[in-house]
């Protein structure tokens, strides 16, 4: 399976922060936030990655990156010349995913959760297409799903005014290699976007949708606010005080997943030391 990273975007909602800087480079307390759903894909046991970003921030995500070598990781790059909606990501890269099956993360999307993580792997393989719901308080912010009594999903709207239930549609989807053929088959919103709503949809129509619902414990922020991003921050930095646990470092997830040796964690540790995120690292490679 192939993975994708949207990261472009304008950013608007966060200006004027975000006018000199990828949103998805922002801090979010000690690390950029392109390393959480980075990591979720690792979790998920992919390797291959594609970074799509906006033509200016191209080059700052590669020198964040790299070629993806030092994770295990075999990273590639390509850029989304406007904003025109989340699933002209599969269009971008119809090259790259050369009809296996894919994985999209939103590169502003947060994941944290031991049974959500350990679900991912089963993923891989989704016959169709495998999506994620989580009970909010806001839904008409997102994709939402309604439900039937026997849990089967029912419809899928993006951003109602009036939301059919209280379950988000989170920005973490796995797609088999039809993706592409639909992507291409939808028509723009009258946001003027290619809506992955539109592709979820279509996957509802031919039978082939699963919508699993996080658990109770898992946990996903997005940061598309300033102050979702201040909130998402202050999550991290309690969480890692009080556990001494890492939430989003490729790093530890590419030793748990097996792709770099413990030799290799400590060495990335060294130079990451007097930020206080190398003590992570070190303490997982000891752990
Ligand atoms: O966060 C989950 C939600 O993400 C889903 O529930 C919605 O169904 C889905 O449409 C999306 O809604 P948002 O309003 O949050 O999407 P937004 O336009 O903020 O874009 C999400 C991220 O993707 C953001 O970091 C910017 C990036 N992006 C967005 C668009 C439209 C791109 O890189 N390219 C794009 O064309």
């Amino acid at each position: 399976m192939k993975g994708i990273i949207l990261a472009g975007g304008s950013g608007t909602r966060l200006y004027p922060i975000t006018k000199g800087i990828s949103k998805q480079l922002m801090p979010i307390y000690d690390k950029p936030m392109v390393y959480y759903p980075l990591t979720t894909l690792i979790q998920a046991g992919i390797r291959e990655i594609l970074i799509i970003t906006t033509p200016e921030d191209a080059e700052s995500f590669r020198r964040l990156l790299g070629d993806g070598s030092q994770f295990g990781l075999l990273l590639d790059y390509a850029v989304q010349p406007h904003p025109e909606g989340l699933a002209q990501a599969f269009i971008i890269a119809e090259d790259f995913i050369a009809g296996d099956a894919v994985a999209l993360v939103l590169g502003d999307n947060i994941f944290d959760g031991h049974s959500f993580s350990s679900a991912l792997p089963q993923c891989r393989r989704p016959g169709g297409g495998i999506i994620f719901a989580y009970e909010v308080s806001d839904p008409q912010r997102y994709g939402v799903v309604e439900f039937d009594a026997a849990g089967q999903a029912l419809s899928i709207e993006e951003k109602p005014a009036q939301p059919k239930s209280s379950h988000a549609v989170v920005g973490l989807y796995f797609y088999d290699g039809d993706v592409v053929d639909i992507a291409k088959s939808i028509r723009p919103s009258a946001r003027g976007e290619l809506e992955i709503t539109a592709v979820n949809e279509e996957y509802l129509r031919r039978g082939a949708l699963q919508v699993k619902r996080l658990r109770r414990g898992d946990v996903w922020l997005d940061t598309g606010t300033v102050d979702s991003m201040s909130e998402a921050a202050a999550y991290v930095e309690v969480m890692q005080k009080r556990t001494g646990i890492v939430i989003g470092s490729p790093e530890v997830a590419a030793y748990h997943e097996g792709f770099i040796s413990q030799a290799a964690l400590r060495e990335l540790a060294t130079p990451l030391l007097k930020s206080g995120y190398g003590d992570y690292l070190l303490a997982a490679a000891e752990d």
